[in-house]
């Protein structure tokens, strides 16, 4: 599903990925572990994309010089130069570290932002499906997300991620669920992605998911 070859991430002169090579296939979950700095987040960005986004900002404003080589295969298609919106379109979906939710918008407004891509119905099982999943998420749809506790919010970013309905999903760091949703989770190995970050496809965490 996901082919990374000899991945090189530099920022100046400076190494983030030195030549690493990945396989992770479709419904199957990868780990990635790492002490910090290790280049767990930049790789991240770079399978989905915002690192070239962040590469254009540097360059206009003339910044640090980001350089970023070797080869990232999508269900057979080289999307090493491709757009993040367009990775996002593919199903390849990150749940950031620090979680990144909008502090002023509700917890509904919040998820509804993943779910920009999907139909309105899409929308509306999904989001059934994540207060299933997360049945806090449902007692808090109308509090702030900056009023939300570190747990609470990473359910929400996690959900917001789900609204994307991905077929990859990158977790960076999720590890601040509260146990009591760990339990719920339909993912079996949940705890191998609290060590750290882990990268998983989708299709066994999206078993009884509404894709359309
Ligand atoms: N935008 C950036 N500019 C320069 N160096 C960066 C930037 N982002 C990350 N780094 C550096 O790249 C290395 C890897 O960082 P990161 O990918 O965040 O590691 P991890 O997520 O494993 O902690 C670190 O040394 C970090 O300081
Ligand atoms: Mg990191």
């Amino acid at each position: 599903m996901l082919e990374i070859k000899n991945l090189m991430v530099f920022y100046e002169n400076a190494i983030a990925i030195n030549n690493i090579n990945i396989k992770c296939q479709g419904g199957k979950v990868t780990g990635i572990f790492g002490a910090n700095s290790a280049g767990k987040s930049t790789l991240m960005y770079t399978i989905s994309g915002i690192i070239l986004d962040v590469k254009k900002k540097e360059e206009m404003k003339g910044g640090e010089r980001i350089t970023v080589l070797g080869n990232i295969t999508f269900e057979g298609m080289d999307i090493t130069y491709m757009k993040p919106s367009e990775r996002a379109k593919k199903g390849i979906v990150l749940c950031p570290e620090r979680r990144r939710i909008f502090a002023e918008s509700s917890t509904l407004e919040n998820l509804k932002t993943g779910g920009y891509l999907a139909t309105k119905a899409q929308a509306k099982k999904t989001l059934e499906y994540i207060f299933t999943i997360f049945p806090p998420l449902k007692n808090l749809k109308k509090r702030e997300g900056g009023f939300l506790s570190g747990g609470e919010q990473q359910m929400l970013a996690i959900g917001r991620a789900l609204m994307a309905q991905p077929k990859l999903l990158l977790l960076d760091e999720p590890q601040e669920l509260p146990s009591s949703s760990r339990n719920s989770m339909p993912v079996p190995f949940y705890p191998s992605f609290t060590m750290g970050m882990s990268l998983k496809t989708a299709e066994r965490f999206w078993k009884g998911i509404p894709r359309s």
